[in-house]
């Protein structure tokens, strides 16, 4: 692992047990959820990272592992070279002013009974911090709300939009190095959705807040995020930079994605294909890629579980088509 790196993760698992019984978990037989399977991941300072997939496919789950909401299988998380699994309290606080979070819903993450002020106030008195007045109003600002007009107002006085730049503000409030955001935007409409998007844009331009940014949607992500990790049933199936993964995209699921984003131009004549099926079911998912059955490029090696490889520095994928081709012809 890279000391640099303002976040990383190796290897990391979340399985989740669906016991059937107490002599199936006595002998060992429990059926699991892979919710999260062997993901590396690196985050730099001032990075968009977006990390997308179908529903189920682990996103909150990694999220949630990511700010230590759960024990991990196995693997581990750093944060600032340092292991999420050897923090004291000390460490646990230091990371939680460092480290925020945005829910995907506006319209319950906030206390109805608590104007803006206070919603802002709670997490610096938590942290100790001084100048409360002074951050509160320049987290506002950040948050592209002005301070005078709705310092004072309760959540049933804010529009979602609204909701949604207050979540962010009590997110900045702390001056964190990192936000996760877990799909932020979705429960918007797509006016308003484009404006929280390029806010959150913004801020890690101007303040060099580095932004894990969580969606189901490729075509918002890709006007976010520098870097796009494409997740399926636990695990990241490609990541590379932003534009190479929509121009270049190497996994076939990934192009499926790709071709799925509807295309401004009328003229263009790219066709349209959706991932047909649904994901198999998570429980036990055993050996073999998991995109296999709705592949139209399986092959016989697609029961083995693919490696992930390299095709260039900054460009991993995780399929068969990639490998070298003594292996594919096995
Ligand atoms: N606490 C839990 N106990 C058991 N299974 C869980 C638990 N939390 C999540 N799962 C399972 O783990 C898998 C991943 O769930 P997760 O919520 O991370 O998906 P997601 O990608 O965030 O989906 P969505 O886009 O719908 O929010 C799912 O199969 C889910 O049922
Ligand atoms: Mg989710």
């Amino acid at each position: 692992m890279t000391d640099q790196a303002l976040l990383e993760t190796r290897e990391l698992r979340k399985y989740f047990s669906q016991s059937s019984g107490l002599l199936d978990s006595f002998l060992g037989n429990e059926d699991h959820v892979q919710a999260v399977d062997d993901v590396s991941l690196t985050v730099d300072t001032n990075e968009v990272i977006g990390i997308i997939g179908e529903s189920g496919c682990g996103k909150t789950t990694l999220l949630e592992l990511l700010i230590g909401l759960h024990e991990p299988t196995g693997g581990e998380i750093r944060f600032q070279g340092d292991r999420l699994s050897t923090f004291d309290r000390k460490d646990w606080k230091r990371f939680r002013r460092n480290v925020q979070i945005i829910f995907q819903d506006p319209f319950n993450s906030l206390d109805p009974k608590m104007t803006v002020r206070e919603s802002l106030r709670e997490p610096l008195a938590v942290h100790g911090l001084d100048d409360k007045t002074a951050r509160i109003r320049r987290a506002l600002e950040n948050a592209e709300l002005d301070p005078d007009t709705y310092l004072d107002r309760l959540p049933r006085q804010l529009s979602g939009g609204e909701k949604q730049r207050v979540s962010i503000a009590r997110a900045l409030v702390t001056e964190p190095d990192m936000i996760l955001a877990d799909e932020p935007a979705s429960m918007l409409d797509v006016s308003t959705q484009a404006s929280v998007l390029n806010l959150l844009n913004d801020l890690s331009t101007e303040l060099g807040v580095s932004i894990i940014y969580i969606s189901h949607d490729l075509s918002t992500v890709g006007h976010v995020c520098d870097r796009i990790n494409v997740m399926y049933l636990g695990r990241i199936v490609e990541s590379a930079p932003t534009e190479q993964l929509l121009h270049e995209p190497k996994h076939p699921y990934t192009e499926a994605l790709v071709n799925a984003i509807p295309i401004p131009d009328p003229h263009h004549n790219r066709p349209r294909t959706k991932v047909e099926g649904t994901p198999r079911d998570p429980i036990n998912l055993g050996e073999g890629c998991r995109f296999r059955d709705r592949c139209p490029e399986r092959m016989d090696i697609c029961d083995r579980t693919p490696r992930t490889t390299e095709s260039d520095a900054d460009h991993q994928v995780a399929c068969h088509l990639y490998y070298e081709h003594e292996e594919v012809g096995q």
